[in-house]
């Protein structure tokens, strides 16, 4: 189907003495009517059938048509000279070409094997996109030691119908050695001035062993860290008086050992709060008057604060305060409405005043940030509201010196130029601003190009923090997609710590600021580089062959394969 293209593209290759794309299937070597293995699992016979048809959209083209009869049947590959070491250590992606008819029912698990092992498995039973149309499929393998010339491959379903063709292992070197420090997020950061930051469960991560990758994946990228929930009131004091403060000394403990700031996380919150002060955050259960809630919140502010005193850079201070409904602001441009909380409902709305008070004596060091949601984008109300709330704290003289946007947000949210423009008027009142909380959802994880979305809109919130000197914070909501509290593998890590899109596009800004920082404006392509190059999308599929290298900065904005590099165009 794409033939022409492929051949021009293993010209190219070969002329430059190294594959970056190794098609293993393309079938226009086979007659019509030959049949390859088809390997079920569990069986020794399978009534699966994998034959070599003409194209149902180009009769010219000789594709291979597989129809399943049993679960866990796939077609069976020989690859041959290309061995394990080479799928583990230089062919990252399998890829190819899939055509579905549409019969075939769209829900499928797509599953790939060297030998026995699993080198790829959708988690569930995933949309597998457009029927009747070539769709271009690709997927990065895990690394294996199984030894075996062997690749299956296909969709794990008793009933599936579909078409493949060129088959092909892609080199996709992303670049991604953390023990190279280079390599990782946070010496960019840090020669950009910038601090980029991680949420972690401790509950979750063992970060006091460092053999352990994903404590080494935290202190390797990030020179920032905050507790997902282990100091928020109560996790620190489940019982009146009763502070609990060992795991977030961990966490200090850690960060001490490792170089990072800690951002503290929170002090007064409608939410996780223990239950002697509200069963819902909301209710005055216990009927506690404004002076004794005040002098509880005063208690474990001081508390809390004092025993982090010169460890915890920053606080949130008073988390989302503000109520989701602003329609006030149509009437008063100027004003705010506080959400219901027990805080709010018992002490008034100068709870927050004494809250960043209380703080600013037990550590006045410590810079205090108040913290929200749904808050980024300029022409929203909760923004505007946020903002009005801010201006009326600074001047009334209130400790406030930072200002937090969480960031939860779903691909497709990102406005640059909102974001930016909010950002941008907080500077005059002498406040800093963070990325507190942010992980990007996709609305369909597996969709061809969701990772990429996900990785430019993750790009677009980061460029803005690179532009502004009061913005020194990034932080991503946790580790690995997995651990998310959101659906929707809003993180930079998959659950095997492999880097995604969104990974290499922040560090990519990140080395830019820095870049920036130092004098050098220039990207430094490389005095031996060649003239010319390839370029790739992630999925291996030709963007352009034979680019002159000064006119990659004219592709149209996005995540590329150059050189076998992940590299970012913006
Ligand atoms: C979330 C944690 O990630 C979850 O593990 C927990 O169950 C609930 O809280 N805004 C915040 C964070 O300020 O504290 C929240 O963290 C996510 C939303």
């Amino acid at each position: 189907m794409r033939h022409t293209l492929l051949l021009m593209m293993l010209a190219v290759a070969t002329l430059q003495g190294h594959s970056q794309e190794k098609v293993i299937y393309d079938f226009e070597g086979y007659e019509i009517g030959d049949r390859l293995p088809m390997n079920d699992l569990y069986s020794d016979k399978t009534e699966s059938v994998a034959e070599v048809t003409a194209d149902p959209t180009n009769p010219q083209n000789k594709v291979l048509h597989v129809t399943n009869k049993s679960w866990n049947t796939l077609i069976e590959l020989a690859i041959g000279h290309i061995t394990q070491g080479n799928i583990t250590e230089s062919y990252r992606m399998l890829a190819f070409d899939l055509y579905r008819p549409a019969s075939d029912a769209n829900y499928k698990q797509f599953v790939a094997r060297l030998g026995q092992d699993t080198i790829y498995a959708d988690a569930g039973f995933y949309d597998q996109g457009q029927a009747e149309t070539w769709v271009a499929k690709s997927y990065i393998m895990e690394r294996t030691d199984e030894a075996s010339d062997k690749i299956y491959m296909g969709f794990n379903s008793v009933d599936a119908e579909y078409y493949v063709d060129n088959i092909r292992l892609i080199a996709a070197d992303y670049g991604y050695d953390f023990t190279d420090e280079q390599q990782t997020l946070r010496y960019h950061a840090a020669k950009a001035g910038k601090n980029i930051g991680v949420a972690v469960p401790v509950s979750r991560i063992n970060i006091n062993d460092e053999s352990l990758l994903p404590t080494q994946t935290v202190f390797r990228n990030f020179n920032m860290i905050v507790a997902e929930n282990e100091m928020k009131p109560d996790a620190l004091q489940p019982n009146r008086g009763e502070f609990n403060f060992y795991h977030g000394d961990c966490i200090v403990d850690f960060a001490a050992r490792h170089d990072m700031e800690v951002r503290g996380h929170t002090l007064v919150w409608h939410k996780q709060v223990p239950a002697w002060i509200s069963s819902d955050g909301i209710k005055n259960d216990h009927g506690y008057s404004r002076d004794e809630l005040l002098q509880i919140m005063k208690d474990h502010i001081t508390a809390v604060v004092s025993h982090y005193k010169g460890k915890v850079s920053e606080w949130d201070v008073v988390n989302e305060c503000l109520d989701d409904d602003q329609t006030t602001i149509r009437t008063n441009p100027l004003s705010y409405d506080l959400r219901p909380s027990v805080w709010q409902n018992v002490i008034g709305e100068d709870y927050i005043d004494s809250a960043f008070v209380y703080a600013h004596r037990a550590d006045p060091d410590a810079q205090l940030y108040i913290n929200d949601y749904g808050v980024e984008f300029q022409g929203k109300a909760k923004t505007q509201a946020y903002y009005n709330l801010v201006r009326r704290l600074v001047n009334d003289g209130i400790p406030v010196g930072g200002v937090g946007f969480q960031c939860h947000l779903t691909v497709g949210d990102t406005d640059s130029a909102k974001f930016d423009n909010n950002v941008k008027r907080y500077a005059p009142l002498g406040v800093e601003c963070a990325v507190t909380e942010l992980d990007v959802s996709m609305s369909d994880a597996y969709a061809q190009g969701a990772e990429q979305q996900q990785a430019e809109e993750y790009g677009k919130i980061a460029s803005v923090m690179m532009n502004y000197d009061h913005c020194r914070n990034i932080l991503v909501w946790g580790v690995t997609d997995d651990m998310s509290w959101r659906q929707g593998n809003p993180l930079i890590f998959r659950q095997t710590l492999e880097p995604k899109p969104a990974f290499f596009t922040l560090r990519d800004i990140l080395q830019s600021a820095a870049q920036i920082a130092d004098g050098i404006t220039a990207p430094d392509t490389g005095a031996t580089a060649s003239a010319s190059v390839d370029v790739y999308d992630l999925g291996g599929r030709p963007v352009a062959l034979g680019l002159d290298r000064k006119d990659i900065g004219r592709l149209p904005k996005g995540i590329y394969i150059i050189d076998g590099k992940c590299t970012v165009v913006r």
